[in-house]
């Protein structure tokens, strides 16, 4: 049993970003609110422009969308009365665009709503991803945060995921090397969480192992080969199908962990993940080793438990931990518990295989903290 929701249209290949303007039109998008980062678009901005004679062109602002970010953008939208939506960027982008294309047909919703709406209606909307990735371009999640709370809203929603989706290896190439290694790594664990949630289907297991298989295969060239496009064209197809799979499934205890953790320590969302992520395979592997065991052979290792050293060597390799080193000394007791309630809060503890116990998520930062202090031994005896 199953069931699969995915973007209506796929476009796959150099250049196809080119495009945009044929594809807005079959949308029948008149004016579209082009949502962009400007670090991703660079030099192609005045192409584009050229291009969409009618469009409106917003810059996202730097950092991961907030609601005061989204009221503005909103405002903006609305003055101009935009009728599509196209993002052109990474998850950040992408989600301030899925929120956007809602709330500018149903202004009354809140986004905490969206999730329990029936029906939602939304602008048509477009996702182009420049970073491989969140998979954001697939889901039927929005992730913003609520500045007042200090947490990560994530509704879900079908209706969030886009009409049309362009996957274009070339918007990838000048993603810089942290930026790579850290979204890469949020991918895998997509990937990873989604085929061990207790939500996972024959569905969603196809492009979860798919995606494993794609993205162990090229993460580490394109962290060593920037400009390998071949590579970069590999994870991005393999962050679009981690991102079916999570969005069907859905993420666990590395997201619900990391998300508090990036959150209180204002960390980019894949850094994060991934600093969480070998604890938490290490922790549940006990309750589905046989499907840890089918992950590690699509990655060529023999068994489950190998899953634990090849993660915290991909973040030896790509300096995860060492990007962490000013948050050791505020991992303390207080924000360790404050980190739990958070992520005790939000999605993903009741579909991780092991529910664990606010005394066993604590431990997971704990088994953090002693790792960035290297003192851990990535044993889960306490
Ligand atoms: N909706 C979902 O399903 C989903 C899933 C996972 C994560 N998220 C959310 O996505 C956000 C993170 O997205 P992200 O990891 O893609 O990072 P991001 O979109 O925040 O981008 C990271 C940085 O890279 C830059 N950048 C992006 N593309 C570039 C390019 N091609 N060249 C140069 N620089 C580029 C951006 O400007 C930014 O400074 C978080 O808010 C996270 O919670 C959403
Ligand atoms: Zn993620």
């Amino acid at each position: 049993m199953g069931n699969l929701f995915l973007p209506k249209e796929v476009r796959l290949g150099q250049n196809r970003v080119d495009e945009l303007v044929e594809i807005a039109e079959a949308l029948h998008m008149k004016k579209a609110f082009v949502l962009y980062s400007k670090s991703a678009v660079g030099q192609r901005l005045t192409t584009l422009q050229a291009q969409f004679t009618q469009a409106v062109f917003y810059g996202m602002p730097k950092g991961e969308p907030t609601t005061t970010m989204l009221q503005v953008a909103l405002q903006h939208l609305m003055s101009e009365q935009c009728d599509g939506v196209i993002a052109i960027g990474g998850g950040s982008v992408m989600d301030l665009a899925k929120a956007l294309a809602v709330l500018a047909k149903m202004p009354e919703l809140t986004l905490s709503e969206i999730a329990t709406t029936k029906k939602v209606e939304r602008l048509p909307l477009v996702a182009v991803p420049t970073t491989a990735g969140t998979g954001s371009e697939a889901t039927m999640v929005t992730v913003i945060i609520d500045e007042e709370k200090c947490m990560k809203l994530n509704p879900g929603h079908p209706a969030l995921i886009p009409d049309v989706v362009i996957l274009d290896a070339i918007l990838t190439a000048n993603v810089p090397k942290s930026v790579t290694a850290f979204t890469g790594l949020d991918a895998l664990t997509h990937a990873i969480e989604a085929f061990v949630s207790t939500n996972a289907t024959p569905l969603s297991d196809f492009y979860a192992l798919e995606a494993v298989r794609l993205l162990t295969d090229h993460i580490e060239i394109v962290y060593e080969e920037p400009h390998n496009l071949a590579a970069r064209e590999g994870m991005l197809l393999g962050s679009f199908y981690a991102g079916i799979a999570f969005s069907n499934a859905s993420t666990n205890l590395a997201h619900a962990t990391g998300r508090a953790l990036g959150t209180k320590f204002h960390l980019p969302h894949g850094q994060s993940v991934a600093l969480m992520h070998p604890f938490v395979v290490e922790y549940s592997m006990e309750s589905c080793r046989e499907r840890y065991d089918e992950i590690a052979e699509q990655i060529g290792l023999e068994q489950g438990e190998q899953l634990i050293l090849y993660l915290q060597g991909l973040n030896d390799q790509f300096g995860v931990w060492q990007s962490a080193k000013n948050v050791v000394d505020q991992l303390t007791v207080e924000t360790i518990k404050d980190m739990t309630k958070s992520a005790l809060n939000g999605n993903g503890i009741l579909t991780n295989r092991q529910v664990p116990t606010a005394q066993q998520i604590e431990q997971l930062f704990i088994q953090l903290r002693k790792r960035l202090q290297h003192k851990g031994d990535f044993a889960w005896y306490n």
